[in-house]
């Protein structure tokens, strides 16, 4: 028990679907240690989202989850989606549509997603280890307008259909903003991505990112076209420090960047706005695991890591993204990163929360010849 009288933070806990709800139980394993060891204090607030909340409330969205959500210092989010919506078009209520909203009530304008890359695992990417060796980038995608939200409708006869995109500069500006602040702590690098050549929004964008990037003098700002984008994200990764792009650029241009790094289990994201901040792994909810205790909760792990350093708990924050770091070097991990040691979801949750309560503790890892197996004592 925490007997601080340290202040409570508000956490919404928003678990989903599918591994969504076993992921977010090992990022609260590793929430309740940092608690222990910085003397914090976390109130959890669990609420329905997606298909499961639709099946016990009619609806992806609640008023009650939005309600904690509004109420709450910060958002922790599993996962969204469900195989049975997924092949029915006709479908009236949708998971994804919580998601949407949530996206649009919070005004969660921005989605971080930081693509790391870790020594030990790039022989898992599916570029050749002199390629993407260095890489390191995060994504600004803008997340509340563009053709996501336009007007969008289909002719009475069926025969026809449009989605609207458009930009407001006050939108445009307001997430360039923040890249520029990012950059400023990294590599001093933006690149915007828009397709310019054709599209009147794109040229808007790149007129306001312009006049924002004099307040920035020491960052470099250059631009490219999203077909050419996604060829550089394969061929060059590393050229990239911090990524600007519309709604739908980015959605596509994040699923691509996410897999360089060889697996998609290990990437947090956070979305950022005018209202609480939402806090989430970039993978789905993998329904083929789901219950299986296979999933890998890193990237849920590494998104309350990102969740802390919004709370400005940056110690806590650096502590958990050491610590990960430090178990993938040992060889311990998850079945698809084909670790030398195979731990299950639960168990890769109560390891990173141990060694997060107790840093002095460490793994040692021993060969069982007779077995032909590693094993570790901590
Ligand atoms: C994402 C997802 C969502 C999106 C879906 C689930 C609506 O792909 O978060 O990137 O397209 O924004
Ligand atoms: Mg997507």
């Amino acid at each position: 028990m925490n007997l601080s009288n340290t202040p409570k933070i508000k956490i919404a806990l928003l678990p989903g679907d599918g591994i969504g709800p076993e992921v977010t139980e090992q990022a609260i394993k590793v929430m309740d240690a940092v608690a222990e060891r910085y003397d914090q204090h976390f109130k959890y607030c669990h609420a329905d989202v997606g298909a499961i909340a639709i099946d016990r409330h009619g609806s992806p969205l609640p008023e009650e989850t939005l309600e904690a959500c509004l109420n709450a210092d910060a958002i922790f989010f599993g996962a969204i989606g469900h195989p049975k919506y997924d092949n029915d078009p006709s479908a009236k209520v949708r998971p994804e549509q919580g998601l949407l909203q949530l996206r649009k009530s919070l005004g969660l304008y921005a989605n971080i997603r930081p693509v790391t890359t870790y020594e030990k695992l790039l022989h898992l990417s599916p570029l050749r280890e002199d390629r993407i060796k260095g890489t390191d980038m995060v994504i600004f995608r803008e997340l509340t307008g563009g053709i996501y939200f336009g007007e969008k409708g289909t002719a009475k006869d069926g025969q026809s259909a449009f989605d609207t995109c458009s930009y407001r500069v006050d939108e445009i500006d307001r997430i360039t903003r923040l890249a520029f602040e990012q950059a400023m702590l990294r590599r001093k690098k933006v690149t915007l991505v828009d397709k310019a050549n054709v599209l009147e929004t794109s040229r808007l964008w790149r007129s306001a990112v312009k006049g924002i990037a004099q307040e920035y003098p020491e960052v470099e700002l250059d631009f490219m076209f999203v077909d050419n984008a996604a060829m550089q994200l394969i061929q060059y990764p590393s050229q990239f420090d911090v990524i600007l792009t519309s709604n739908m650029f980015g959605d596509i241009l994040s699923d691509e960047a996410s897999v360089l790094a060889g697996s998609m289990g290990l990437l947090p994201s956070a979305s950022v706005g005018l209202h609480t901040s939402m806090f989430e792994p970039i993978h789905g909810s993998f329904p083929q695991a789901t219950g299986q205790d296979i999933a890998n909760p890193m990237a849920a792990i590494l998104s309350a890591a990102m969740l802390l350093e919004s709370l400005e708990l940056h110690e806590a924050a650096q502590s958990i993204r050491t610590t990960v770091q430090y178990v993938l070097e040992k060889g311990i991990g998850t079945p698809e990163l084909k670790p030398n040691i195979v731990y299950g979801c639960s168990k890769i949750g109560d390891l990173i929360a141990h060694l997060v309560a107790d840093p002095e503790e460490e793994i040692l890892v021993r060969e069982d010849k007779a077995n032909q197996q590693m094993s570790t004592i901590i």
